[in-house]
């Protein structure tokens, strides 16, 4: 069968999700999960857009040697070059270099003809392949341009030296018969070693059918996000797309790479450190995806699985109800476990997650590895606040009143009360006591990790300063304590971005 490639791009086009930008050390674990998940190229970053974008790539390049690692550029020498700059040293650099082929981007974003468009793709390609063995170009907005004229320029990319020709849906605006189409279109325009590329985006929900229906149309590489996060509605989700083709080897006959038990581990991964929940009804990952409710459902499940199962939970890792770890077990053991569900920790995340754990523990006597799960993304942040103590007093007698207290990066503890609507909303009125101006509550859920009265709880607000938005997490078998930790998590991104800018200036 055919190999399809699988491209990851949940750390560049994923990461510009509103509110799901990833701290340097965020983006490394998930480009390290990524590679352990088999992904063939993991797009790190746009290292133009700042100098703190090419050094996190540029770290990722240096650390995560088993995938391509891939840096987007416009079609200018200088993006071209702070990519190369980024990933030069990776152990297969790839450049990413794009400029929109659609008439409607050429009069009002670039304001170029289309013989401009020809010259900058023939020069900036060439430019790029003089730096990098490996290009791949994209014609941005592909899917709104005209046909003949999107065949012209991936001819001349892949003439100037780009090895991968990437055909975007850059508004997910097409449908799977138009878009099967053109992928047909572009195969036949270009040489056959030159890989087809599809990059769809999910404003119609037709995102996974566009990159399904490109495969079958010859593309073999599919540019995709976990969980599907991405621009606006997002982008095509790798899960879908990889259990579709690896369900269906009839339709698809193509295989990929990945390694599907470790699917779910790895949606809950950049769940956590996004800050995006996954929809319970989302498809492979959801919390639901492999539940039977109804009765005609598990009699029919209890007969034989394939009733109302087209593939295990277990082949995508789905399998949350494993008891694993106890109060009395020690740090080797909560390593080891960890490690087999795909987080490396280094010897300082392993001390924070081991105090995490015990906490855990103490309370409750089976600590399962989806709990390890909503735990490891939450280790707070040695660099800023931590929560050193809460305490609160609500119900329908007096207004819900919460007291805090915070320890700084120094160790000096300062304690505050306050009231509030209920006691969440008193613990966070707390915390702005203490770390100084209000911040706008976005976001708040909260949602039980596994089932019982001492299931953990777990939490994930967002807050906005000016057109910033911030995300925190966290989980505890205390609610109100899950919710004023990832508060403060959310606290901590907001103030060490704000150090970033000062330092800047
Ligand atoms: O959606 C898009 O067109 C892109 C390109 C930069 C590939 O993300
Ligand atoms: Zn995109």
């Amino acid at each position: 069968m055919d190999r399809v490639r699988v491209f990851d791009t949940t750390l560049r086009d994923g990461e510009q999700s509103p509110g799901a930008t990833m701290t340097s050390t965020e983006k490394l674990e998930v480009a390290k999960a990524l590679a352990r998940l088999g992904v063939d190229v993991i797009e790190a970053g746009f290292p133009a857009a700042s100098p703190d974008d090419l050094a996190a790539v540029r770290e990722i390049a240096l650390r995560v040697r088993s995938a391509s690692i891939c840096a987007l550029a416009r079609a200018s020498r200088n993006d071209i070059d702070k990519a190369w700059e980024a990933i030069r040293e990776a152990a297969a650099p790839r450049i990413h270099t794009f400029l929109a082929t659609s008439d409607l981007h050429l009069a009002h974003k670039l304001r170029m003809s289309r013989d401009e468009v020809r010259g900058r793709v023939r020069e900036m390609v060439s430019y790029a392949r003089s730096l990098c063995a490996d290009v791949e170009f994209s014609a941005e907005d592909a899917g709104r341009s005209d046909p003949e004229f999107l065949c012209e320029i991936a001819a001349i990319a892949a003439a100037a030296g780009a090895g991968t020709i990437n055909i975007p849906d850059t508004v997910g605006y097409t449908t799977p018969a138009e878009f099967g189409a053109l992928i047909q279109q572009v195969r036949a325009c270009l040489p056959s070693d030159v890989v087809v590329s599809v990059h769809c985006h999910d404003d119609l929900g037709l995102a996974t059918a566009n990159t399904l229906v490109g495969v079958l149309n010859g593309a073999r590489q599919v540019e995709v996000t976990i969980n599907g996060i991405g621009e606006r509605a997002g982008n095509t989700s790798l899960e879908e797309v990889v259990m579709a083709l690896h369900t269906r080897p009839a339709v698809f006959g193509v295989t990929t790479g990945i390694e599907h038990g470790l699917l779910v581990p790895t949606s809950r991964l950049v769940s956590t450190t996004t800050g995006f929940p996954v929809p319970p009804n989302k498809a492979i990952v959801g919390a639901n995806a492999f539940a039977h409710e109804s009765g005609i459902h598990q009699d029919g499940m209890l007969k034989h699985h394939l009733t109302y199962e087209i593939m295990r939970p277990e082949t995508v890792g789905a399998t949350q109800t494993r008891l694993v770890l106890g109060k009395h077990s020690g740090r080797a053991a909560l390593r080891s476990r960890l490690s087999e569900l795909g987080h490396d920790l280094d010897d300082a995340a392993l001390d924070r997650a081991f105090v995490a754990f015990k906490s855990v523990a103490e309370k409750k006597k089976q600590v399962t590895d989806a709990d390890l799960e909503a735990l490891v993304g939450f280790f707070p942040d040695e660099d800023g606040w931590t929560l050193d103590g809460l305490q609160v007093a609500c119900g329908t007698i007096g207004m819900p009143t919460a007291t805090v207290r915070l320890r700084d990066r120094n160790g000096t503890t300062v304690v505050r009360a306050a009231t509030g609507t209920g006691p969440v909303d008193a613990a966070f009125r707390a915390v702005d006591e203490i770390v100084g101006d209000a911040k706008e509550l976005l976001e708040y859920s909260v949602r039980s990790v596994t089932e019982g009265i001492d299931a953990l709880g777990e939490v994930s607000v967002r807050i906005g300063e000016g057109r910033r938005i911030f995300h925190g997490h966290a989980a505890d078998t205390d609610i109100v304590v899950a919710s004023a930790k990832a508060y403060l998590a959310a606290v901590n991104r907001m103030l060490a971005t704000r150090d970033r800018f000062k330092e800047a200036s």
